[in-house]
């Protein structure tokens, strides 16, 4: 198909990205020339791994190009991808601007009959919203489809060559082959339904996956008052079938551009129609609390964290992405400096996005996890990035000034910590202490 993706943040541009590797022609349209600039260089302006490598290629064989022309895109393409941001307002519900803007200029530009997809996660009844924009601007026969994206951060690529169900949301039936025959280069389980279930799926697999997350970091706090282990725990559990494994890791709280924004947003959708939603509710205020419960640990451990040293390791929301919209890093970082706690802060890919937020003459940035430890009070881990994991942590002892480990991702294992001689302190697991170490190795 020839395809014109509007907007190229995650979204757009991993989309557009993956229909060309699948063979279609596609322009990514960015109204931000500066990006489009960068991305005609074969850069990406998101740090997604392996995503310049795909660009390059596609480019090569010219089927994925790139242009600030939102007008000559849409005449040239038989389908177009809307996939601009939805943030929130103020009370939590989506902010629909982007997404008019863009229709309105689809409807003027229309040439011919042409596919509208919905991307972007937008409220139930938005596609309708589009539809009638696009109509007022013209006369010309169209169809609007919502496609929602199911994509995460640091792993885009892969989920998007091989998710593991594609929806579509349309109300006329003769599309379906069309569509169908589009995504089958992906995967074979394509679901199709109407318009409005689509559109109501996404939110739901957000807020379903957001309550696992807040469920395990609530059985992570009973844990810890009754002496369980919550990795063990969520292990067990996850072995029913009925449950599964994933998104059972307890630690600071989910974060990120989409389950915050999203759980609100359906919270507020569900408001809207008089329906309370109590049990994402719960959900939204859980997670709020849980990152500061990592503070608590470190002031268990410290006494006070006034003028210690703590070494930040991580700032991103998760690991493989320099994204660090609502971190909880970021509100961590903040309360320890109004603590009057001294802070050394290292992450392999967000320092610089965080330096554009975070400034205080109490922070030092590191060049890496071992400059942040030096001389430190306190390591606290808030990102789960394989560099960490890969730490050797029997050479803390060496560098710090006493050493604690305060492990906000629960990232490792008894018997490391045992031989590495560290005090450490993890989310829903007995803290190891002193008595607790194994004589340590020489390093
Ligand atoms: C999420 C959805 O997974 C994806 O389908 C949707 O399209 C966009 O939102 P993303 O925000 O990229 O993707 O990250 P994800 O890997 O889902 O993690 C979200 C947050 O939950 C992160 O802060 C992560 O650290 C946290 N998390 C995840 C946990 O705390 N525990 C877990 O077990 C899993």
């Amino acid at each position: 198909m020839e395809m014109a993706v509007i907007g190229t943040g995650y979204v757009g541009l991993v989309s557009g990205v993956c229909f060309a590797e699948a063979g279609n022609t596609v322009v990514c349209v960015d109204r931000d020339e500066t990006k489009i600039a960068l991305l005609q260089r074969a850069k990406s302006p998101i740090f997604e791994p392996g995503i310049e490598a795909y660009m390059a290629r596609n480019m090569e064989a010219g089927r994925l190009a790139f242009t600030s022309d939102v007008a000559a895109a849409v005449r040239g393409s038989d389908m177009i991808v809307i996939a601009v941001g939805t943030p929130s307002l103020s009370n939590g519900e989506a902010d629909l601007r982007f997404i008019r803007e863009v229709a309105e200029a689809v409807g003027q530009a229309m040439n011919g009959r042409k596919i509208v997809a919905v991307k972007s996660t937008v409220p139930v009844g938005t596609n309708e919203t589009v539809r009638r924009i696009i109509a007022e601007q013209t006369d010309e026969p169209f169809d609007v489809v919502s496609i929602p994206e199911f994509l995460r951060e640091g792993s885009a690529i892969q989920d998007t060559l091989h998710p593991d169900r594609i929806v579509i949301g349309l109300d006329n039936r003769e599309l379906e082959p069309t569509l169908v025959g589009l995504h089958r280069a992906f995967t074979d389980r394509i679901y199709v339904t109407d318009v409005r279930s689509a559109e109501m799926i996404k939110y739901a697999s957000n807020a379903f996956l957001a309550t696992k997350i807040s469920f395990i970091n609530e059985i992570s706090n009973i844990c810890e008052k009754v002496g369980a282990d919550v990795t063990q725990v969520a292990a067990g559990m996850g072995m029913d079938t009925r449950i599964g494994p994933s998104f059972l890791n307890a630690g600071i709280g989910y974060g990120g551009s989409c389950f915050p924004k999203d759980t609100k947003a359906l919270i507020q959708l569900a408001g809207n129609v008089d329906y309370e939603f109590k049990l994402l509710k719960s959900v939204v205020e859980v997670n709020a609390d849980q990152r500061y419960k990592i503070i608590a640990k470190l002031e268990q451990a410290l006494g006070h964290v006034q003028n210690a040293v703590i070494g930040i390791w991580g700032l991103s929301f998760k690991a493989n992405t320099d994204d660090i919209r609502d971190s909880p890093a970021f509100d961590i970082a903040q309360t320890l400096l109004r603590r009057g706690a001294r802070l050394k802060l290292y992450d392999p890919v967000a320092m610089e996005k965080m330096k554009e937020k975070l400034d205080h003459p109490f922070i030092q940035w590191c060049e890496s996890a071992m400059e942040a430890a030096a001389s430190a009070d306190a390591v606290c881990l808030l990102t789960d990035w394989q560099e960490f994991k890969d730490v050797d942590l029997r050479l803390l002892i060496y560098v710090m000034n006493q050493p604690i480990v305060v492990d906000g991702r629960n990232i490792f294992a008894a018997e490391q910590v045992a031989m590495a001689n560290v005090r450490y302190y993890a989310v829903g697991r007995p803290n190891l202490q002193a008595s607790d170490r194994a004589e340590a190795p020489a390093v």
